[in-house]
């Protein structure tokens, strides 16, 4: 393997460009990859040391509940039931979720309470079904506006996982 130059998005003159190399980088890092951990752990390395988030994860579908899948950050809830918090409430409404104030988002589930805003993404595998949840944390309320959103959207279509 080649070796990867960290991104930084502080070296980035807007997010937008931010987004672009990493969606690149991801995409020469996970390429020809078809291991589900794999693919989780890179993904969350490459996305949290780019970035000042305070956790940078994965939950797995499981049956009716969300398993904690690879991730960068301190310690974080185990199992997460369907429906449940902002990540079970992404899997079910099968829909990206931008939570500004989780103080504001009735049943977040309260992990670390340095969090304080979140972004949760729906991850599919090859027959289009949720599989997973991409769940980025951050100290900031208001941390992701639609740049973010849109970029790591983007970033989540070169991931497709097979369990
Ligand atoms: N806050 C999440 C739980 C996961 S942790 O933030 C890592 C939620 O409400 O789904």
């Amino acid at each position: 393997m080649t070796s990867i130059s960290q991104i930084t998005a502080a070296s980035y003159p807007s997010k937008s460009h931010y987004y672009d190399a990493l969606f690149i980088q991801l995409q020469a890092l996970i390429a020809h990859e078809h291991d589900a951990v794999i693919i989780m752990a890179q993904t969350a390395a490459l996305l949290h040391f780019s970035n000042t988030w305070h956790w940078t994860g994965f939950y797995r579908v499981s049956k009716h509940e969300l398993l904690l899948g690879p991730y960068q950050g301190p310690p974080a809830c185990s199992r997460i039931a369907f429906g449940k918090g902002v990540c079970g409430t992404a899997w079910k409404e099968a829909r990206t979720i931008n939570v500004p104030d989780v103080n504001q988002f009735q049943g977040h589930i309260a992990c670390s309470s340095f969090s304080q805003s979140e972004l949760v993404i729906p991850i599919y595998n090859s027959q289009n079904c949720i599989c997973a949840v991409l769940d980025i944390d951050s100290t900031e309320t208001h941390a992701f506006d639609a740049t973010d959103v849109a970029g790591i959207e983007k970033l989540c279509t070169l991931i497709r996982l097979d369990t």
